[in-house]
This record gives structure tokens, C-alpha cells and sequence, in this order.
């Protein structure tokens, strides 16, 4: 709480040991969207006592004490600030391919600091960083939480695990002589468990792994299988037993199957989904992160930003079949989050993709919770954030207009305000 004068401090110690506290801000919202129930609640304030909501009322029913802070956005409807689920805050959208090598370790932090700003200052206030080099991003998250640089929260992984020569590892880029691999390499089950065990020890929030090759890593192949079973299950088993959550970067289908055997807790990219597959991973309540904006950015922008001829011949296969796949994994109700892969794009262009969820099968409704409320649930933190509601962060964010009827609305957020600090003003 913020004291302004003695008397208000008085008061505020009486109401304290009465269990009571006075809100220090009110924001005054023309509407407020109801992310769970799907509906725009019209003139709402919502009263903030130290970061935390503390009510939401009808504005003709909720006076404003003369010594709070008082915001008025009634003309603009506000949501809970939004979540991606899989960024790289540390990588630079112009440094792929060859590039990647001549970026150090000090650089990468510092564009993680611009990047995370970037990524805030569009309107989401919580993301789930998903692969960076030299718990990096560990530092970044911890620097964000104590307020010493402006971003989103973070949940991050540290460096990926992943096997010798896969896509989690480096990007094989440079010959054998240098004698490189990703930091992260381990392969078979007792090497998994010491990786996750380092991860852990070095301050991860979750794991993340890769049980197919990818687009951006050079001679990995989409379908092909990284890890057995065998380690997968040894990874997921290490991670649980330290409490920690397992996302998994997947495109061909029998890398999926491994990945929901194992039991992980989100699938990364899912591109190449058949009927079977979608069937399993319903009845094992796996989650889907299905990066659908990147392939416009990769085949529009990808040569220019150094990617290789390579990556642009593998997303050429795999861009159009993944958006069907999402269509089918949609309709087939399964829980599919938001999550952009941002870093391969500029940060900050992450909303681009709610009007994709959008032509690919989902109502603006479906696609806002996938970015607020479901996303919150994937990552463990929906007592926290994802709705505007009483006891939950003050992440708010405002735009112009109806999302439910202009889903674009939200590529453009006016307001930015992450636990009551407010980052953007119209
Ligand atoms: N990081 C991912 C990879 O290298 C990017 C995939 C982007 N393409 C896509 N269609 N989602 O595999």
C-alpha cells in the first residue's frame, strides 16, 4: 500500500489489524471482458490494493476515495494482461542461421532486456520462455520480478535438454573441429536426469525438450525421432519429482506419440497430427502450443534474417499441414494455448496470431482464453493471473473496441498494467 499522509496511516494500521485494507488504485473500464464465461461486462472498476485486485464493481456502485489513484479507461475495454507460451525472449528475429554464432552470451542478455520490454509494452504481462543459453533468461526473470528491468513474468526453462546432434541441441551449424554442442546435450536416461537436475539446481521453472528434429536446426529432420522412450520417461520422471512441468518441442507424429506416452504437459508445435494422435492426447489431457503466425514471418522474412536454405525448405512442408493440424486438433477439442514462438519473429508481434486461431477454427472467445485463462492454467499459475477477478495479479491490459467482434483489437493494446505498476498509457 501506498501512505501518503500520517492520518491515512493511522487509519490504514487500525484497518490492518482489523484484517481490512483500502485499495490504493481503481481503474474505471468501459468494459471488462469476462474471459471464462466469454462476455463483455460493461462499466466495470476494478480496485487494486498492492498489486492485487481486490474487487470489481459496477462503477455506479463503487465511489473513489479522494486519496487513491484513480485511471479512467472508460472508454476502452480492458482484459487480463495476455500470455505466450513459448517465446525466446534471448533470441533476435534478424539473427538466424550462421548468425546465431556470433552472438555471445552477454548480447543475447541484453536483447533479452529489450525484448522483454517489447514483449510487455504489447500487452503480455506473463510468458513462458522456452529455450535460452546460460540461464540467461533465470536472471532476466529475476531481474523482471524484482523490478529492475520492465517485462513480463517469465517462467523459463534454462537451456533445453535435448540429444546429440537434435534440434535441442546447438544448431550443428559449425564442423566437428570446434567440437560444439548445446549446453544442454544429454543423451540416455541417467545423462537426462543430471541435465534436469542441473536445470533445476540453476533456478528452471519448467523443462523443455525436443523428441523430433526442427525447421531452424541444420540436419535435423522433422519427422525423425529424438529420444527413446526410455529417456523421455526418465526426463518426465526427474522433472516431476523436482515439481516442475515438461514442454516438449514435437512436429513429426511419432515424436508426438512419445512426447503424450511420457506424459509431458504440452506439445510444442504439433504440426503433423493424425486421427490416432489426436485421439491419444485427448484421452491423456495433453496440451498443444501451436505456433501458427511464424511460417508467414519464416517464408516472407526468414531468407533476409540468414536463415538457411534448408529451414525455408522445411517450413515450406510443414507451415500449411500444422495450420490443418490445428483446425483438426481444435474441432477434436482438444486444449490448444497460445504460444507464438516469438524471437524467430520481432517481440512484440505476438498478438499477430489470435486472428490466425481465429481463421483456423476458433471464436475470438476460444482464442482469448487460450492467451489468458488456459494458458495460465498450463503454466500452474491460474491462481495468479489469466482473469480479471478478485485475488488475482492486477495484469490488465486495454484495448479499443470489442475483441469478440474485432479480434485485431488486440495488435494494437493502448494500456499496459502488470501487477497494478502501470507500463503503457493511452
Ligand atoms: N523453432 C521451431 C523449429 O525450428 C520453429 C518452427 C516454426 N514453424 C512452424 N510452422 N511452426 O522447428
Amino acid at each position: 500500500m501506498v501512505l501518503r499522509n500520517a492520518g491515512f496511516l493511522a487509519i490504514a494500521l487500525l484497518l490492518g489489524q482489523a484484517g481490512h485494507a483500502e485499495p490504493d488504485t481503481y481503474v474505471r473500464a468501459g468494459a471488462i471482458v469476462d474471459v471464462e464465461a466469454g462476455e463483455i461486462l460493461a462499466d466495470r472498476t476494478i480496485a487494486i490494493e498492492d498489486g492485487v485486485i481486490v474487487a470489481v464493481t459496477p462503477s455506479s456502485e463503487q465511489p473513489i476515495p479522494a486519496d487513491s489513484e484513480f485511471i479512467d479507461l472508460s472508454g476502452y475495454t480492458l482484459l487480463p494482461g495476455l500470455i505466450d507460451a513459448h517465446t525466446h525472449l534471448l533470441h533476435d528475429s534478424d539473427d538466424h542461421g550462421l548468425r546465431t554464432l556470433v552472438v555471445s552470451l552477454p548480447e543475447a542478455t541484453i536483447n533479452g532486456v529489450k525484448n522483454a520490454a517489447a514483449t510487455l509494452q504489447a500487452g503480455f504481462t506473463t510468458v513462458r520462455n522456452v529455450g535460452a543459453p546460460g540461464y540467461a533468461d533465470v536472471a532476466l526473470r529475476d531481474a523482471i520480478a524484482a523490478g529492475e528491468v520492465a517485462g513480463p513474468r517469465m517462467l523459463v526453462s534454462g537451456p533445453p535438454v535435448g540429444i546429440t546432434g537434435g534440434h535441442c541441441s546447438d544448431r550443428n551449424l559449425l564442423p566437428h573441429e570446434y567440437g560444439v554442442k548445446g549446453t544442454g546435450v544429454a543423451d540416455g536416461p541417467w545423462q537426462v536426469r543430471q541435465m534436469v537436475r542441473q536445470n533445476v539446481k540453476f533456478g528452471v521453472d519448467l523443462i523443455k525438450t525436443c523428441t523430433t528434429g526442427g525447421v531452424l536446426s541444420s540436419g535435423t529432420r522433422l519427422d525423425a525421432v529424438q529420444y527413446t522412450l526410455e529417456e523421455l520417461e526418465a526426463l518426465v520422471d526427474e522433472a516431476r519429482a523436482h515439481g516442475r512441468k515438461v514442454a516438449v518441442h514435437a512436429h513429426g507424429t511419432a515424436g508426438i506419440r512419445n512426447a503424450i506416452l511420457a506424459g509431458v504437459d504440452s506439445v510444442e508445435h504439433a504440426s503433423f497430427l493424425t486421427d490416432e494422435i489426436i485421439e491419444l492426447a485427448k484421452e491423456r489431457g495433453t496440451t498443444f502450443v501451436m505456433d501458427i503466425y511464424v511460417t508467414e514471418y519464416i517464408l516472407s522474412e526468414g531468407e533476409e534474417s540468414g536463415m538457411l536454405a534448408e529451414s525455408l525448405e522445411k517450413e515450406r512442408q510443414v507451415g500449411k499441414i500444422q495450420r490443418d493440424s490445428f483446425r483438426r486438433a481444435h474441432a477434436a477439442g482438444i486444449e490448444i494455448v497460445f504460444g507464438t514462438d516469438s524471437g524467430v519473429f520481432p517481440h512484440g508481434d505476438n498478438a499477430r496470431q489470435f486472428s490466425r486461431m481465429v481463421e483456423f477454427g476458433m471464436t475470438p472467445a476460444e482464442a482469448i482464453r487460450a492467451a489468458t485463462v488456459r494458458a495460465a492454467d498450463l503454466l500452474g499459475i491460474g491462481d495468479q493471473v489469466g482473469r480479471i477477478t478478485e485475488g488475482l495479479q492486477a495484469d490488465l491490459i486495454a484495448v479499443s473496441g470489442n475483441p469478440y467482434e474485432e479480434i485485431g483489437t488486440l495488435e494494437n493494446v493502448l494500456f499496459v498494467m502488470k501487477e497494478g505498476v502501470v507500463h503503457k498509457r493511452p
